[in-house]
């Protein structure tokens, strides 16, 4: 294989430049051409792609985002999309291809090796719900922006004696929710794959406040209801002076940590060795600090499981 292409899609995740710049340098190294493609599967399938040498990719390794930008692309879902794609594809010459995202980017990445284009999927997403990995490039940077945070509305919520809900990021999963309220201590964690009793929520609360306790911290992931909501609801229940912080997008941006950056470093480089190897359909992954690599059918067809002993951690601890 001489030629390879590369693109990010889905939402973007920190490290995501880092895992492009070991891409590149890794290819380069084994005398490969690396061409990026920009916009994602939207771009790809209008041939907006441009090669990238070993300078393209210098001086981003610190920062957030991807440089090759990221779309969510409802065309590429169709038939039509997908052989666009492929003319594209063809037209550069690309023999394979390596996709940085998470399941939606991976299901398109799956299409493409189906009609003969070997691709290897990188996981990238701030949620960390993708299975055969234990961690995703982006997670322990959005844990980090999180924990500090919290640790600023904690000194504020300390001076006013007030219960804040913070509200996190993950439709879907509550790792980021989980993580943080244990780094964080909150009173109580609320994540979508585990079913949540209010009144336990309160309960916990009422039993801090008999304590003595001045302020509490409830960590709320987006996939089990809106933050405001709970608040509402908290205040009516227990008339606590409750605040609400939503963190959004901000979750999503900054400078990579230094686990982002070797985790997308060792992955990146991993996804060419795979190519080298004739290898298709595969994604790349850490499990016990080794790297490993899965069927991306079956990455996609298993449930990310949320770490159980944590979540019974966090309650005993936050008692
Ligand atoms: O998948 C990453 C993620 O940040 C989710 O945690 C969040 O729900 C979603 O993307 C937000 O997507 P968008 O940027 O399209 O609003």
């Amino acid at each position: 294989m001489k030629k390879i292409g590369i693109l990010t899609s889905g939402g973007d995740a920190p490290g995501m430049n880092a895992a492009i710049r070991a891409v590149v340098r890794k290819a380069i190294f084994h005398d490969m051409e690396v061409y990026g493609i920009y916009n994602g599967y939207q771009g790809l399938m209008e041939g907006n792609i441009k090669q990238l040498e070993i300078g393209s990719v210098g001086d981003i390794i610190q920062r957030g985002g991807t440089i090759l930008y990221s779309a969510r692309s409802e065309e590429f879902k169709t038939e039509a999309g997908q052989e666009k794609a492929i003319e594209q594809l063809n037209k550069f010459g690309i023999e394979g291809l390596i996709v940085i995202g998470g399941d939606g980017s991976f299901q398109g990445a799956v299409k493409l090796t189906q009609k003969g284009y070997p691709c290897i999927g990188v996981p990238g997403t701030i949620d960390n719900d993708i299975t055969g990995t234990d961690f995703t490039i982006g997670f322990d940077t959005a844990l980090n922006t999180i924990i500090d945070a919290i640790d600023k509305i904690r000194d504020t919520a300390t001076s006013h004696e007030r219960t804040y809900v913070i509200e996190v990021m993950g439709r879907d999963a509550g790792d980021l929710a989980l993580w943080a309220g244990l780094a964080d201590g909150a009173e109580s964690i609320l994540i979508p794959e585990k079913p949540h009793d209010f009144n336990m929520v309160i309960d916990r609360l009422k039993k801090g406040q008999e304590r003595g306790k001045k302020h509490s911290i409830i960590v709320l992931a987006e996939g089990v209801g809106k933050g405001m909501d709970l608040g509402s609801k908290i205040q009516e229940a227990t008339d606590m002076e409750t605040r609400v912080t939503v963190l959004g997008h901000i979750q999503r941006g900054g400078r990579p940590t230094g686990f982002d950056r070797v985790l997308a470093s060792r992955l990146g480089a991993k996804a060419v060795d795979l190519l080298l190897e004739g290898k298709a359909g595969r994604m790349v992954g850490i499990e016990n600090n080794q790297l490993v690599d899965h069927d991306i059918t079956h990455v996609l067809t298993s449930k990310h499981e949320v770490d159980m002993d944590m979540v019974n951690l966090a309650n005993q601890l936050s008692i």
